[in-house]
């Protein structure tokens, strides 16, 4: 019997986290060692109410849910209510009885790193707050890691926060530059990446699924679209990272070293290719085709 996959996952939900988190709790040989939060989409108390939420929802509230930073290294979060809605997901769940676990998200992932040294993939879902504190905070702890896949930047293609950033990483420049410059070997699933895989409200609208994650799953997908008329197209940001951790083949690579904008000017959080060489790999090829089939399999939806 092979292991399962270990996985942590540091997270904003948000929508798209939210898919990508039932994914993983569908997964018959994945491991969730437990959710980190921090602010981003939602402030840091909702996000770490919103992932209780999910896993009380899933029948998995034996998860535990580390809080981790309520703001970034500078400044402060932007949140994206406009996007996700003001309590940051598009399903009314119940309040969660569990609470937070009792340690923070810095010292939690620090802790089941070097549990498992080289078993654990780590999946940054967010602002990569928690994830720089970890380097500064732990050094090591990160080395453990059997990869760490981000879901983060725009590489040559428009940003979606500014002209040129990307949410994740324009709401903490100096976190991101902290990870990306730290030489250990981080895969960006970036927007041209994620803009690979959407689906159209129609689509949408005509999945359904046996299975009680499956349809959560749905319910908080055709909410997003219920939300708003004028929606007609979703991308699976958070879902293809999560994915790209569980199967990697699901893209073609390339290696490369990125900088992040640190410029308090229209250049904040733009990522752009140094052209030199690098640690980062960075999909650029999307099977579209395997990620469906992934989704599709994971959480039994039928329709497409
Ligand atoms: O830009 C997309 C990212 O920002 C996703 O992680 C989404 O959840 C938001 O956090
Ligand atoms: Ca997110």
């Amino acid at each position: 019997m092979a292991e399962p996959t270990k996985l942590l996952i540091d997270t904003d939900p948000g929508v798209d986290d939210a898919v990508a988190i039932f994914m993983a709790l569908a997964a018959p040989d994945v491991e969730l060692l437990g959710l980190t939060t921090v602010g981003g989409n939602v402030p840091l108390a909702r996000s770490t109410r919103n992932a209780l939420a999910l896993l009380q929802a899933a029948g998995q509230s034996d998860i535990p849910v580390a809080k981790g930073a309520s703001r970034p290294l500078r400044g402060r979060f932007r949140y994206a209510p406009q996007f996700h809605g003001p309590g940051g997901l598009s399903l009314r769940l119940p309040e969660p009885t569990a609470g937070p676990f009792e340690k923070g998200a810095v010292w939690f992932l620090a802790d089941q790193l070097n549990r498992q040294p080289g078993k654990a993939i780590l999946v940054a879902l967010g602002p990569l707050t928690n994830v720089a504190r970890l380097l500064w905070e732990y050094p090591a702890a990160l080395e453990q890691a059997k990869n760490i896949v981000v879901m983060g930047g725009a590489v040559n293609t428009p940003g979606n926060v500014t002209p040129k950033a990307e949410f994740n990483f324009y709401s903490d420049p100096p976190a991101t530059e902290i990870v990306l410059s730290s030489g250990l070997p981080v895969t960006v699933v970036d927007l041209a990446a994620c803009r690979q895989v959407g689906i159209s409200r129609e689509q949408a609208l005509s999945l359904h699924s046996a299975h009680p994650i499956g349809r959560l799953t749905l319910e908080m997908l055709q909410g997003w679209f219920g939300k708003d008329m004028g929606r007609q197209w979703f991308e699976f940001y958070d879902p293809l990272a999560l994915a790209i951790a569980l199967e990697p083949a699901i893209a073609t690579f390339a290696k490369a070293d990125l900088d992040v904008g640190l410029e308090e000017n229209e250049s904040w959080g733009e990522t752009s290719e140094t052209g030199g060489p690098g640690e980062i790999s960075l999909p650029q090829q999307v099977d579209s085709s395997r990620f469906f089939g992934l989704l599709e399999g994971l959480l039994e939806l039928e329709g497409f």
